[in-house]
């Protein structure tokens, strides 16, 4: 058969495998010709290893200088009567691959990273293929909901402001659509909620059960990813449900911080760009600033995609860097970029001009668009679209 995108609202239905597969090519080949990863770690768990910035991360730490072994979590599907299977289904298996090919070992545990028995088989695989200990966790999980480890009852975010309601535009890119929305200030409980599966709390939980199980080695990292943004998104999001989510974030990564300094180890929460991925074109009224920003920074000759900011993240900022270059909130920076002043009076001015029926040309929703497309194997070069392909033999690959 052949494959054809499949969109509905802002979800891809379908995801090209060879696509992926190529996509994880360029990746790699990115790393490789980048400035490399100094005195980086060995032994990596990255707990949501399939798409964004955790795979990104993988990619730069095998392949980017620091030849790092690596164990990936994710909540992925296969192919099955029902479809084709998900794009990070797929990535983890090339990138296994590739790894493979050049002699690393990574293993891919597909399953939920907030139940006990992931949490059993990552132990058991940290014994199996890292003697035991790991030099670095990255948290990069992006869910809508997780089960209350007490009770069984889901925990579901909403992505909210919180106090006045925020009026903005959603564009949907299943037919490109500027749709005006208005969203409604949270309750307290979906405020909770949102702390509960976006927040810190989990990322901690993790951590305990590595100490606990005495896997963490001498000199241990963790990293969990965060955002801020700037004026144009404070209200649906760093005032709203998720910014504080991430607040709770920070604070976590300041008592592991503790945890990890008796061995001789630390925790960041990492502040990100804001990028086109499977989780962030959920945020309502985001898109217009996303658009500017790719603008903007195109123009710049700043932008960055994923794989960009991690192997900058690992080869100038986390490691071969002591201390550690953080802000005075202890975060690190990688959204320094798109926070300097002239990206964001462009991205003002933009925004400004921005309505319904000029905002392809205003901003880059053709760039915003062709990632998007890209991150679930479509529209990349030199990948033959037309190929009829044989699913029986796709799902003979494992993850
Ligand atoms: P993504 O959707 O591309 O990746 C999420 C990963 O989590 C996937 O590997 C997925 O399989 C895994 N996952 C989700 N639920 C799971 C579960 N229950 N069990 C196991 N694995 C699960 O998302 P993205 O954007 O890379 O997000 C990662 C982090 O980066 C999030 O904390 C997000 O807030 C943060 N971030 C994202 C930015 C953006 O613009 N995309 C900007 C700054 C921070």
């Amino acid at each position: 058969m052949v494959i054809e995108p499949i969109i509905k609202g802002v979800v891809a239905r379908s995801a090209h495998p060879y696509g992926c597969e190529a996509s994880i090519q360029n990746q790699i080949q990115f790393a490789k010709n980048a400035s490399q990863i100094k005195n980086g770690p060995k032994r990596v768990l990255i707990l949501g290893a399939s798409s964004g910035f955790g795979l990104a991360a993988r990619i730069a730490l095998t392949f980017g200088g620091s030849q790092a072994d690596t164990i990936g979590v994710s909540f992925e599907r296969g192919p099955s009567d029902k479809g084709v299977g998900t794009a990070g289904w797929y990535n983890n298996i090339f990138f296994k691959q590739e790894a493979e090919k050049e002699g690393r070992t990574a293993v891919n545990i597909i399953g939920d990273a907030f139940s006990q028995d992931t949490r059993d088989q990552v132990i058991e695989a940290i014994e199996t293929y890292f003697e035991g200990e790991v030099d670095l966790i990255i948290y990069s999980l992006a869910s809508g909901m997780r089960p209350n480890p007490n009770t069984g009852e889901a925990w579901v975010s909403s992505i909210k402001p919180i106090g006045d309601s925020v009026t903005g535009a959603t564009i949907t890119l299943e037919n490109d659509e500027w749709v005006e929305t208005q969203i409604e200030s949270a309750t307290q409980q979906e405020i909770e909620s949102t702390i509960k599966v976006m927040g810190g709390s989990d990322w901690e939980s993790w951590v305990d059960t590595l100490i606990n199980a005495e896997s963490i080695a001498e000199g241990c990292k963790t990293i969990a990813f965060s955002y801020i943004g700037s004026e144009a998104t404070f209200p649906i999001y760093r005032d709203g449900t998720l910014g504080w989510a991430k607040v709770d974030l920070h604070q976590a990564s300041h008592s592991l911080n503790l945890k990890l300094a008796n061995f001789n180890g630390s925790a960041h929460a990492t502040v990100c760009k804001a990028l086109v991925t499977k989780a962030s074109v959920f945020i309502p009224t985001f898109t217009p600033y996303i658009i500017a920003l790719y603008k903007a920074m195109k123009e710049d000759g700043t932008h960055e995609g994923c794989i960009e900011q991690m192997q900058r993240l690992f080869s100038d900022k986390l490691y071969n860097h002591e201390p550690i270059p953080v802000d005075s909130e202890r975060l690190i920076r990688m959204d320094d970029w798109e926070m300097k002043p002239s990206v964001q009076q462009r991205v003002a001015e933009l925004m400004a001009q921005m309505n319904a029926s000029n905002f392809k040309e205003v901003g880059d929703y053709q760039g915003y668009k062709q990632e998007f497309m890209q991150l679930n194997g479509f529209n990349i070069t030199n990948v033959d679209y037309q190929q009829d392909i044989d699913i029986e033999q796709l799902s003979t690959l494992q993850p």
